[in-house]
């Protein structure tokens, strides 16, 4: 007992000191950050060029400040060139996270290695004016830190930040950094704006570097396209085993997150605007989104009823055992033009054949889906999501695989009209949301040919009372309520 306790102070010292030690275990001779400067999303790639300065090193600290780490949704690690992610952990710290990160092999003394370090950010610009007339510019402000943090030292860093066009209208000019400056602190080339190169970095972890040199830096550009924001998708995804079919529904309530509307919206203006191929960067006339291939009975529709001003190019289903397949695209032209500040909330739903999606283990008679997180929207955060996944009814031996932890699941029951027992569900939460994670989730799950026949039974019994009722429906007048469902 007392030799346990006493190894206790010596383990967390050995820990301590291999910790301090990281600082001199590698050098970073180079590191380059590029900053695709967006509307809602933000996409962040910094690239290490590491030199071991030790024998059988396995792994390599990232460091990200506190202010950008918030801004994160979604981290991934990879060797320069490599499709392979690799594994890390997060420590949080005080002013800052820290990422240590599983090298794919032990690096030796005097080696070298690139890693690639992509974030992409959410919510992270501000448009700044805060307000536009519809036939004004639209400007964003980003801030990030000047410096990449790292553990180790680094021989030369600079930072670009990267707006779609050459226009910016201001950048912040590093104060207090003499010492690492060599001909100028930022400069601006194109559409680019660069700070450093800087040179000799102390490793910059620690309080004092952070107090005496880290600041904010904002630059405040031009943006030509219109800042989308998905505040909420709920996305109902239904399987059913009696049609062969699976429903995706998304409810989606988009925002614009540009500046917002100043003065009246004119729709002449917007037309005029839409003849001369120039639209006001800032307004959104329409989407095109990429849908599974072989969908079906596809709907679209808003509080007012049918948007019937789309179009739908059907991407056939790719034969069986292909690797990739092609979109469906939908080109969605919302009831009206969304401005700054507006929202437009609306329904898309398809149907999809099962087997386009399912596989059938016969050996333990499991049933596998992939079901999709969700549809990119081009350029769009999803800033809240909730997924539904309805199985069929009397599906039992449930269980799922998510490529990315969900922030809440919740197993359940989903009861509808034919069904007996209802049908089991699985609703997971997420937030900021994007391309990134347009990934799928694996549900597994058995339906025993019982269920199978009992579900039978039930559709042929409520298919006779509908068929009863609609007799007697007949006979009375519901062209009112149809009338309104068609619109
Ligand atoms: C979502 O993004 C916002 C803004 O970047 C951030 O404040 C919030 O913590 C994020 N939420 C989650 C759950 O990541
Ligand atoms: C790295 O190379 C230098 C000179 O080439 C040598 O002095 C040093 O010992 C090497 N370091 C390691 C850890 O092998
Ligand atoms: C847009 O929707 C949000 C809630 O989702 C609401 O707070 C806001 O007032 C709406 N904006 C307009 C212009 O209706
Ligand atoms: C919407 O249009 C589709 C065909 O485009 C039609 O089948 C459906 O009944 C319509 N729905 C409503 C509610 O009008």
């Amino acid at each position: 007992m007392s030799l346990k306790w006493a190894s206790v102070p010596l383990f967390l010292l050995l820990s301590i000191t291999s910790g301090l030690c990281g600082a001199s275990s590698f050098e970073n001779t180079a590191v380059v950050r590029t900053v695709e400067l967006g509307g809602s999303v933000v996409h962040v790639t910094t690239t290490y060029a590491i030199r071991a300065l030790e024998n059988n090193l396995k792994t390599y600290t990232i460091a990200l400040g506190k202010e950008d780490r918030a801004k994160t949704s979604w981290v991934e690690v990879k060797v320069k060139g490599q499709d392979n992610t690799l594994p890390f952990t997060e420590r949080v710290e005080k002013h800052l996270s820290l990422f240590d990160v599983t090298l794919p092999k032990p690096l030796s003394g005097n080696k070298t290695l690139n890693i690639v370090f992509e974030n992409i950010q959410t919510h992270a610009t501000t448009p700044w004016p805060q307000t536009a007339a519809q036939n004004e510019d639209q400007a964003l402000k980003y801030t990030t830190d000047l410096f990449v943090l790292s553990p180790y030292s680094t021989l030369v860093q600079r930072t670009k930040l990267r707006a779609l066009t050459p226009r910016f209208i201001s950048w912040a000019e590093p104060q207090g950094i003499d010492a690492f400056v060599g001909d100028a602190a930022v400069t601006k080339n194109g559409a680019n704006v660069v700070y450093g190169p800087y040179k000799d970095v102390p490793p910059s972890t620690l309080d004092n570097f952070l107090e005496k040199y880290q600041q904010p830096v904002t630059v405040h550009y031009f943006h030509e396209q219109p800042v989308l924001e998905v505040r909420k998708l709920n996305r109902a995804v239904e399987i059913s085993h009696w049609g062969a079919n699976i429903n995706i529904q998304d409810d989606i309530s988009l925002y614009n997150a540009g500046p917002k509307l100043k003065g009246h919206f004119s729709r002449i203006e917007h037309q005029m605007q839409g003849y001369n191929k120039k639209g006001a960067p800032h307004v959104l006339p329409a989407l095109t989104l990429g849908l599974p291939p072989g969908i079906r009975n596809t709907y679209y529709y808003d509080t007012i009823g049918n948007v019937s001003t789309s179009k739908l190019r059907v991407a056939p289903l790719p034969p069986k055992g292909a690797q990739r397949s092609q979109y469906s695209i939908l080109e969605l032209r919302p009831r009206y033009p969304l401005l700054g500040g507006w929202n437009y909330s609306f329904t898309l739903g398809w149907d999809a054949p099962l087997e386009s999606s399912a596989s059938y283990d016969k050996k333990t008679g499991t049933y596998i889906v992939a079901i999709p997180i969700l549809t990119p929207i081009p350029g769009a955060v999803i800033t809240d999501e909730e997924l539904k996944i309805i199985l069929p009814e009397g599906a039992t031996d449930v269980s799922y695989v998510t490529p990315f932890p969900a922030l809440s699941a919740v197993m359940g029951t989903h009861v509808t009209f034919l069904d007996t027992v209802g049908r089991p569900s699985i609703t997971l939460r997420y937030k900021n949301l994007t391309l990134k994670h347009a990934q799928e989730i694996y549900v597994t799950y058995k339906v025993s040919t019982l269920a199978h026949i009992k579900k039978g039974l039930t559709v042929a019994t409520a298919l006779f009372t509908l068929f009863v009722l609609a007799g007697v429906a007949r006979r009375l007048d519901f062209s009112i309520n149809r009338k309104k469902k068609v619109q």
